[in-house]
This record gives C-alpha cells, structure tokens and sequence, in this order.
C-alpha cells in the first residue's frame, strides 16, 4: 500500500458556495485557496430533474464548469447512470449513453472536469443505511453499495489524489438493488423498473479492475489477468472521455 499524505478538509455547503451562482463560487475559491476540491455538490433529484431541467443543467454542467474553471485539482464525482445499461460490466474506456436527464447532465459535467488544471472523474453509486425504500427494483443491477462502505473506498483514492487517472470507476460485486436493500431492510419488496416514473437502466455495474489495481491488492499494481492488461492499457490510451467525445462528433 501507498504511503497517503494528510490533507486539511474545508466543508463547504450551499450557504458558503452555491454553485448556481458566480459570485458566490468566486468569493469561495478567494476564501479558501483550495489545492484539491472534491466537487459532490449537484442536483440529484432523477424523477424531478426531467421537470427542472434548467436547474438541473446551471446545477449539474454550468456549476461543474465554473468549479473546474478554478480548480487545481478537480474530483468530480460521476454516476453508473452514465451508462445505458444494456451491457453491464463497463469499464472506464466504455462508452456512456445516458438514458434520463439527470444522467445526461452528470456526463456533460464530466467533459466540464476536463477544464481543471488537473482532474479525476470518479464514477460510483452508493445508497444511504438503512435502504431508503422498501419496495426496490430487482431488475436493475449496480456496483453501488451503502455509502460508508463507498465512502471508505472513494477516500482512499481521494487521499492518493497525485496519482488518480482521469477517470476511476469504484464499487463492490455486482448485485441488484433488491439484494442491497435486504442487507438492511428486511421486509423490502421486489419491484420491476417499469413500475417507476422514471426510466432506469438495467445493469449499471462497472469493471473495477483499476481500482483494485491501484488500491487493494498487496503489491500495488500488479498484473494477474486479461482485465489487469486491459485496465493498463484504457490509462495509457487516456481512457473514456476520447471514446465519448467520438461518440458525440458522429451526431453532427
Ligand atoms: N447517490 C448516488 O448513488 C450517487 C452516485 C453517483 C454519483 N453521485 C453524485 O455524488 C454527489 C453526492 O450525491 P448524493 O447522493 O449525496 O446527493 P445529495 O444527498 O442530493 O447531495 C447533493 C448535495 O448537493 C448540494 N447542492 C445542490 N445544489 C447545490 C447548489 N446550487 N449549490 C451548492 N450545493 C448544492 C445539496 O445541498 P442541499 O442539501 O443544501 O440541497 C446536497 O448537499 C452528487 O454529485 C451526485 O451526482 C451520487
């Protein structure tokens, strides 16, 4: 394991830096002088974001982008949904294809990242404990976990920041959300996606090979399968946000 460095962390909440306005993001930059930031801050209502969606894009792309303007260091914290769900098993080098608005903004909030000096663009899901619903979708399937274990996971890479690549995915085996949610709510009951307001992708779930890679294995590194060479390689070849961008170009 690496040796970590110990970082001083300022909170900072909607009353210090509202990030739907300038001013307030300039004061706050002036005030704390940030070497790293880790930008969570976003609006994350799914459903509603279909009905706000001038709020959720000032909150979500225009936020991102005057945070990374300024930002020496910029994590940005991405989402699963970026994905389309058809395939599962996405690794950092695969191709989004947002399925809702809220995840469409988290995307472009990723090519907002891009404008830091420096970034990381981490991309994760993580729910509260206990599970917040009791009927769950069991046929959606994720990474995500409860937040304290993500939670644990996601500082690790925060605290070895210098040596992020440009885009991380982070989580634990692949499972589906009813499954989560027994672990802390026993009388959860199994629901289909189509019963929701919102359509909801089918499996989210990521490759976290580079992760483990970097921060779980005994010697830091090392190469043991196919996965691992490919993991290698997605860094060296500058990873998704190249993919994506082709991907955009071929619209026009
Ligand atoms: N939960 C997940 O599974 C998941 C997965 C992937 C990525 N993420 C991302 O992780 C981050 C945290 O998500 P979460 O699930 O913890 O969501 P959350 O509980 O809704 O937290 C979002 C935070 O953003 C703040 N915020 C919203 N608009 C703001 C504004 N204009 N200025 C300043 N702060 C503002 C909210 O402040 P108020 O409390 O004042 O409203 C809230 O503290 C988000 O970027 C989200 O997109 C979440």
């Amino acid at each position: 394991m690496s040796k970590v460095k110990t970082l001083k962390v300022i909170p900072v909440t909607r009353e210090i830096m509202d990030i739907t306005s300038k001013e307030s993001i300039k004061a706050a930059f002036k005030k704390y002088q940030p070497q790293l930031v880790v930008h969570l801050a976003a609006y994350t209502a799914v459903g509603m974001a279909e009905y706000e969606r001038r709020l959720c894009y000032r909150t979500n792309v225009w936020g991102t982008e005057q945070i990374a303007l300024r930002s020496p260091f910029l994590i940005y914290m991405s989402t699963e949904y970026v994905f389309d769900g058809e395939k599962g098993d996405y690794n950092e080098g695969s191709v989004p294809n947002p399925l809702h608005f809220y995840a469409l903004t988290k995307l472009l909030g990723e090519f907002e990242a891009k404008k830091a000096r420096k970034y990381c663009v981490i991309r994760a899901l993580f729910k509260p404990r206990p599970y917040g619903y009791d009927r769950v979708q069991c046929d959606q399937w994720t990474s995500g976990d409860y937040v304290d274990v993500m939670a644990k996971k996601i500082a690790l890479a925060i605290k070895n920041y210098e040596k992020l690549p440009k885009i991380l995915h982070i989580g634990t085996a692949r499972k589906n959300l009813y499954q989560l949610a027994l672990q802390t709510v026993k009388k959860a009951v199994p629901i289909r996606r189509i019963s929701l307001p919102v359509r909801l992708p089918r499996d989210t779930s990521l490759d976290t090979t580079l992760y483990e890679m970097m921060f779980e294995r005994k010697d830091e590194g090392e190469i043991v399968t196919e996965r691992d060479i490919e993991a290698v390689n997605r860094i060296k070849a500058g990873t998704t946000l190249k993919y994506a961008k082709k991907k955009n170009e071929n619209r026009h």
